[in-house]
């Protein structure tokens, strides 16, 4: 059993297959965070202990008349709210038509059921059976509102995960407005932690950074309606000495696309608690009686063993119980896109050509990029007209769309359809459905306005727009892009009491109309897209079961991107490209060898005119994409192991083992090189100890205590270069 509510001390037990989440009752009212990290059996300490061990006097309230030693700042309430002794940040923060915002949530009642509930509205993780989930929800209520909020962990025990998220259900009989409804508050019991988060700006994602814990908060955030190329909704609580295989790291990650904070906030007594949710900046929510909220969902992964084990939970349960739909488990297509062959300008017989000579070579699927509908020769114009610009395309997406397939490949477009240019038939026709307030600049960014999501007469429009286009042509695959920041927040539909309201329902709009096409075309592969990775975050994944990983599409500028990507998001997830020498985003050149092999490390294509690459890159390409098919499947559905950092020295080595640990696939890579430098041992990780491997190249047998133990010597010689090693258990 998963859950395990012990009536005596009323503690809630909840276990993964190596982790305890542990809340408990005291004083009847309040639910306190207990412990969390490796598995034990049962809580049997005095609840009181952590609760008064600290002499807190002065300055420091007590919410308990019956216990005024309870000092409520050095409590590690479970879901905190606003208004008492407790003035740290909190969860929960409301108000009510007397102007007051304080609620006092009081614990009432729990249930335990086996499966998990979907989330009105928002993405999260299921159950594929009722066994494999446990659920406890936990009721708390303010006694002089009434005002419910309902507390939900879902258990994934083989998975090594929790999910959670929360309930408020307005039964005040008045209007309640949110400020702030966190998705989960915790907390580490001292502040000896440093805060990992991963940051960086368009082309240059997701690195990671690690700063110590200090009084105060650190928090990283999206206030752009957009989980943003700066930020991303995770946050991992790891000691100082934690590496990727040894030390305790707690990992959060939200399975939300908007605006969102994630937060540690150390308080007077080094209690530090941990919140995340949507960012309360931006956030107001009218609430009316009768209604229900619902947040998105954290889920939380304890390792003891470092970030590699924690990013293989994420990994694991991401791609096998978020990921969804008929792409979630089988192979996916080698592609070839035109953007960075030809940009804008191109015909039909253009991308024939391309998609021809990448057939010989093997792919797999032709993707037309930007710039096939309207009068796009540039991208001043024509974002929400989807239709297609007969000058480059005579006879339609329709016949392209044949002919591709009648090579032999599959075919996919590109859209944006959340955007609309001023210079569009769209925005003409209605120009009041773009975001802005009225008498305000509307801001364009990449000359563009964002269409507003809130709306259902919009949201029906982009549905009907996309899927009138691919209803009318063989279309296996779509990348949806989305390429700026939301400016001048303001809805001409809403009324002004819900104004604040845009940015979550913008999220909502953007996830029903989501829903509402991949469940039109079931059989299309969706592939999400926000100028590279700007919104590639756990809320896209049920719907783009792989992510454009970033527009940087150089080699080495992928080791830090893809490295960073992968503390949370499972390589079939990352889209990564070959693209052209000298590369467009930062002008290096790196070998084919190279830029191949560290694409294979994501879900495979090509962004390049094949017809200008020598013989010997043609045949590298055709070796690629031979090599890529056999070792697909081990890159995405296996473990991946990080064996050396691109943050941390001069290269890179990623492994990833199969799941029954029959293959082995090793990618090195030098970044800068040095003359007669050290060697660099690489032990691998994960084998099944008692086997032996076949490299498959040179035929060399080895114990797998051998590579794991002694390890394989990698030279740094020179820069750039990279290896791609194959092992097959023998
Ligand atoms: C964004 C995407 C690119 C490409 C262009 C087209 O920048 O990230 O891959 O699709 O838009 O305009």
């Amino acid at each position: 059993m998963a859950i395990i509510y012990n009536e005596k001390n009323k503690t809630f037990n909840l276990q993964t297959k190596n982790t305890s989440y542990i809340i408990g009752v005291i004083e009847d009212t309040v639910l306190l965070h207990l412990y969390y990290g490796k598995k034990i059996r049962a809580y049997n300490q005095d609840l009181y202990e952590i609760a008064v061990t600290r002499d807190a006097g002065a300055f420091c309230g007590s919410d308990f008349e019956s216990n005024p030693y309870l000092r409520s700042e050095a409590l590690a309430v479970e879901y905190p709210c606003y208004g008492h002794a407790d003035l740290r940040t909190p969860a929960f923060h409301a108000e009510y038509e007397n102007g007051s915002a304080i609620t006092k949530l009081d614990y009432v009642d729990y249930r335990i059921f086996d499966g998990k509930k979907a989330i009105p509205g928002l993405p999260s993780t299921y159950a594929e059976n009722d066994g494999e989930v446990q659920t406890l929800e936990i009721t708390l209520r303010d006694a002089l509102t009434g005002l419910e909020v309902i507390l939900s962990y879902s258990v994934f025990e083989d998975f090594d995960a929790i999910a959670k998220s929360v309930k408020i259900k307005n039964l005040t009989g008045q209007n309640v407005r949110l400020k702030s409804a966190i998705s989960s508050t915790t907390y580490v019991f001292d502040k000896r932690f440093e805060f990992v988060h991963l940051a960086g700006a368009w082309a240059r994602e997701r690195h990671i950074q690690r700063v110590p814990l200090t009084s105060g908060n650190i928090s990283v955030d999206s206030k752009r309606v957009s989980s943003s190329h700066q930020h991303s909704p995770f946050m991992a609580l790891a000691r100082p000495e934690t590496t990727e295989n040894a030390g305790e790291v707690y990992g959060y990650s939200l399975v939300y696309s908007g605006n969102f904070i994630a937060q540690a906030d150390v308080g007077a007594y080094d209690l530090t608690r941990l919140n995340m949710g949507i960012n309360p900046f931006g956030f107001n929510w009218l609430l009316e009686d009768g209604e229900e909220f619902c947040t998105p969902e954290v889920i939380s992964v304890y390792s003891a063993n470092g970030f590699g084990e924690m990013s293989r939970s994420f990994h694991r349960l991401y791609r096998n119980r978020l990921c969804r739909g008929k792409w979630r488990d089988i192979e996916r297509p080698v592609l070839i896109n035109n953007w960075e062959a030809t940009y804008f300008d191109f015909d039909e017989e253009k991308i024939l050509n391309i998609a021809k000579k990448a057939q010989s070579l093997g792919v797999e699927l032709m993707v037309l990029d930007d710039g096939w509908f309207g009068k796009r020769d540039d991208d001043t114009n024509s974002l929400g007209d989807w239709v297609a610009d007969r000058r480059k395309l005579p006879g339609g997406i329709d016949a392209l769309a044949k002919k591709v397939t009648e090579l032999g490949m599959k075919f996919g477009l590109w859209f944006e359809p959340e955007m609309v240019s001023e210079d569009s038939d769209l925005y003409r026709a209605h120009p009041d459905w773009c975001i802005h307030v009225e008498g305000r600049r509307r801001t364009p960014s990449r000359q563009q306005l964002v269409l507003d999501l809130s709306r259902d007469d919009v949201c029906d429009y982009i549905v009907d727009a996309v899927s009138k286009v691919l209803g009318s042509a063989p279309i296996s695959y779509v990348k949806w892009d989305m390429n700026r920041n939301i400016t001048e927040i303001g809805s001409a539909k809403l009324p002004a009491e819900r104004q604040q309201e845009l940015p979550h329902r913008y999220m909502l709009g953007l996830y029903s109309v989501l829903e509402r096409l991949t469940g039109m075309f079931p059989d299309v592969l969706f592939e999400g897209c926000s100028g590279g990775g700007g919104r590639f975050d756990a809320g896209m994944l049920p719907y783009f079961p792989q992510y454009w990983t970033s527009d940087d599409t150089d080699a080495i500028e992928r080791l830090y991107i893809q490295h960073g990507t992968s503390m949370v998001m499972p390589s079939c997830t990352m889209g990564a490209h070959v693209s052209a020498v000298p590369n467009h985003q930062i002008g290096r050149t790196t070998s084919m060898k190279t830029r191949g092999n560290v694409a294979m490390m994501g879900q495979f294509g090509y962004e390049l005119d094949l017809s200008t690459l020598s013989d010997e890159d043609i045949a590298e390409v055709r070796n690629q994409i031979e090599t890529y098919k056999k070792i697909r499947t081990t890159v995405h559905r296996g473990d991946m192991y990080r064996l050396r950092s691109p943050f941390e020295g001069r290269n890179t080595a990623w492994e990833y083992v199969a799941e029954d640990k029959s293959r082995v696939v090793l990618m090195y890579c030098t970044i800068m090189g040095k003359v007669q430098a050290e060697l660099t041992r690489v032990r691998f990780e994960g084998l099944d100890a008692d086997a032996k491997y076949r490299d498959t190249e040179t035929g060399t047998v080895y114990d797998a205590d051998f590579l794991m133990n002694r390890g394989l010597f990698f030279d740094d010689n020179h820069d750039f270069e990279s290896r791609l090693m194959i092992f097959e258990r023998v």
